[in-house]
């Protein structure tokens, strides 16, 4: 790694302790505090602000500079020039594709679209207003009563079956949640259409008559999967990690990991974004909702806005939001109110000391449910949406992780808890 040196002293520990630290290809290089356990130190830092927890290879983000690369690829020359399942391929074998290796990997996911029929009885139990994230966490995580006895985490092949199963059944399972809710019968996939094109075959087909699915739309669509495709090390990957570290099956972790994408400081900022922009209403109201934000007594925050490692514009935000200009160009909608509200609160925020203090951009949330809106999506699917496309990231790194050396991952903490004290029977409270 690197023959660099960090050295600690620390009051009351007797001379000082040398630290390797180690350089990347980019980024920050690391310091290596493993060996301050024992001398008895821990690290201390709530929300990993400065925390490496893994070495990876797969997506770099420089944040001052705005920077997104997926296996050195700029996020911008993939959305211009790739689509989702060519950068799957790129993601879980680190190379692009040539022509063979991209048929053959798009012929397999086809080959995996279904569920297994008794799936369809799970969302039975559900009621039909459950929010479908909800849907999804539970029926994700049931793939491992179908597939569980089959998937060796150790084996190679286990691990590419699952890999493929999973970035192939998750927008059938998507589609699945979204009629359910609508009392609609479930569409089965459609293996002659592409893979963003299929999604939205499932989610607004009807058995009664062919599908016509607009090419503008399912090229808006294969490119929102591809912008949420990966993103290093964030909240939902690192739970994906943490739960594959202790050798559980990949789709329980994948469940895992859309319960920690749901929390609208993650994933769920989409839909926030959306009833946001809904709840302003008007630009005329939107002093009053930044004068809420700056506000420390108002737990509003502008939702679509910040980022913790971005204090750059949000690279995908930026291709979010031209493809936003050309979805609703395209469509017609040319008046559409919340984009003309997202844009403008944009430039007064992007103008605010506050915002600008706190180098708050746009992120990848903020257009994106503007466009999902046009396509059609429900407001309550966005972030199932979102998981669609990070499966693949989150499948790369549980990947990543599993065919190398790894250890079962467990923090320690500060402890401020009572010291040791003796139990009191109750007549003596
Ligand atoms: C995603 O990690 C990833 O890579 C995630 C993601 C991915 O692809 O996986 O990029 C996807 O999750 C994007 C983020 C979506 N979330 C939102 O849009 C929700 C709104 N944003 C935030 O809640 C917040 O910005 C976070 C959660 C995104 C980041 O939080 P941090 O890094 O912990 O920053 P912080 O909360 O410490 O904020 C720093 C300061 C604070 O003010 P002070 O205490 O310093 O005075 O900025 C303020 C915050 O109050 N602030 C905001 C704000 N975000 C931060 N103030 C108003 N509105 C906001 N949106």
């Amino acid at each position: 790694m690197s023959d660099k040196k960090a050295t600690l002293t620390v009051d009351g520990l007797d001379g000082s302790i040398e630290l390797p630290v180690y350089s990347g290809t980019l980024g920050p290089n690391v310091v290596d505090v493993g060996a301050l356990t024992g001398k008895g130190l821990f690290t201390y830092d709530p929300g990993f602000v400065s925390t490496a927890a893994c070495e990876s290879q797969i997506t770099y983000i420089d944040g001052e500079q705005g920077v997104l690369l997926h296996r050195g690829y700029p996020i911008d020359q993939l959305a211009e020039n790739s689509d989702y399942l060519e950068t799957c391929y790129l993601l879980l074998y680190g190379e692009l594709p040539n022509a063979a290796q991209q048929e053959h990997f798009v012929g397999t996911v086809k080959r995996h679209t279904m569920v297994h029929e008794q799936i369809s009885t799970f969302f039975n139990g559900f009621r039909r207003d459950a929010h479908p994230m909800a849907i999804m966490c539970g029926v994700v995580g049931a793939l491992s009563a179908f597939y569980h006895d089959s998937t060796d985490i150790s084996d190679e092949n286990h691990r590419e079956v699952a890999a493929f199963r999973l970035i192939a059944k998750m927008p059938t399972l998507a589609a699945m949640s979204y009629k359910f809710s609508v009392g609609q019968p479930f569409m089965y996939p459609d293996n002659s259409m592409g893979y963003a094109e299929n999604f939205l075959h499932m989610m607004f087909g009807n058995p009664c008559e062919p599908s016509n699915i607009s090419p503008v739309l399912a090229k808006a669509m294969d490119r929102i999967f591809l912008l949420h495709a990966d993103h290093e090390q964030n909240a939902s990957t690192s739970t994906v990690r943490l739960a594959g570290s202790s050798g559980a099956n990949p789709f329980a972790c994948i469940a895992a990991g859309i319960a920690a994408l749901w929390g609208p400081s993650h994933g769920g900022a989409n839909e926030a974004v959306l009833e946001m922009l809904e709840e302003i209403g008007d630009v005329s109201r939107i002093d009053e909702f930044v004068s809420r934000a700056k506000d420390k007594d108002d737990p509003f925050r502008l939702m679509g806005f910040g980022h913790r490692v971005y204090k750059n514009f949000d690279p995908r935000a930026k291709v979010m939001k031209e493809a936003a200009d050309e979805v609703l160009a395209e469509l017609g909608i040319d008046n559409e109110p919340l984009l003309a509200i997202a844009k403008r609160l944009e430039q007064i925020a992007l103008e605010d000391p506050y915002f600008i203090e706190r180098k708050l951009y746009p992120n990848v949330d903020f257009y994106s449910g503007i466009i999902l809106k046009a396509i059609g999506i429900p407001t309550s699917m966005f972030t199932v949406i979102f998981a669609v496309g990070r499966t693949v990231g989150w499948i790369a790194h549980w990947h990543e992780m599993i065919s190398g050396s790894y250890r079962i991952g467990r923090p320690r903490q500060l402890y401020t808890g009572y010291p040791q004290r003796d139990y009191v029977s109750i007549d003596g409270r």
